[in-house]
């Protein structure tokens, strides 16, 4: 009886070293994966795309790597993506003040949209009429202004956006999180939020006083 359990130990006791032996690290490359047990679970014999593959010839490396697929064209973008073109500078800004319009119509839907959005990613902080009063707005060293404070009433549709895409201040840039569409409708919200009758007004009317009264503004600041 005895000896059957000494057995199963010195048993146990040889397998654990040879598992450690196989799972130990390199001991020459610290970058080493060390031994691979089973390789095929690692290596796959298909390509996988994006990948850079060494070119081996009769078991040596030559130096040339081959690509599953090719790289895209240097510019190319995905079907339906329209670039945007104002940077985040203070060029980019000025520029986008007046050339960044939105390709949105300001109906029901794109509205409701907006306001959906903006219940998940800015009421927290702007609160729900935009006020600046959101659970976190309260919380930061300097909560966001009211959209209708008097030097944000009349921002352009541009500069809504260019903040919201790229942040101002404490504010992060939300172009990850929402894309450019997404960005236009919540410019459309915030709009509405700055002038709750202009929307019961007929929307290009509104439209047309709020882009144009802006410039304007503008001008005379100067
Ligand atoms: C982390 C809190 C936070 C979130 C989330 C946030 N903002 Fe802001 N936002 C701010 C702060 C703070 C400012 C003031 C920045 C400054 O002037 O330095 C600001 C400024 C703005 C401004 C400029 C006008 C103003 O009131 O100062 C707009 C427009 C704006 N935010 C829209 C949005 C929209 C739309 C969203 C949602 C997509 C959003 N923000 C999400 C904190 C936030």
């Amino acid at each position: 009886m005895n000896k059957k359990i000494t057995k199963v130990i010195s048993l146990m006791a040889v397998f654990g070293c040879v598992a450690i032996a196989f799972t130990s690290c390199g001991k020459h490359d610290a970058n080493s994966p060390g031994v691979e047990f089973m390789p095929d679970m690692y290596r796959s014999p298909s390509l996988e795309s994006n990948m850079a593959y060494v070119k081996i010839e009769n078991g040596k490396e030559t130096g040339d790597t081959m690509q599953a697929n090719r790289m895209p064209v240097a510019g190319t973008i995905p079907r339906g993506f329209m670039p945007y073109a104002f940077p985040d500078s203070p060029e980019g800004n000025e520029a986008a003040k007046t050339g960044a319009k939105n390709p949105l119509q300001k109906n029901e839907k794109n509205l409701k949209d907006g306001e959906v959005l903006y219940g998940k990613f800015c009421v927290h902080c702007h609160g729900a009429t935009g006020m600046g009063d959101g659970a976190v707005g309260l919380k930061l060293p300097g909560a966001p202004p009211a959209y209708t404070a008097p030097d944000k009433i009349n921002m352009t549709e541009g500069e809504l956006f260019q903040i919201i895409t790229y942040g101002k201040g404490l504010m992060g840039p939300h172009a990850p999180l929402v894309n450019q569409e997404e960005r236009w409708k919540l410019v459309l919200y915030v709009q509405k939020l700055q002038h709750p009758n202009g929307v019961a007004a007929p929307a290009a009317a509104a439209d047309s006083t709020a882009t144009a009264a802006a410039p304007k503004e503008e001008a005379k600041k100067k």
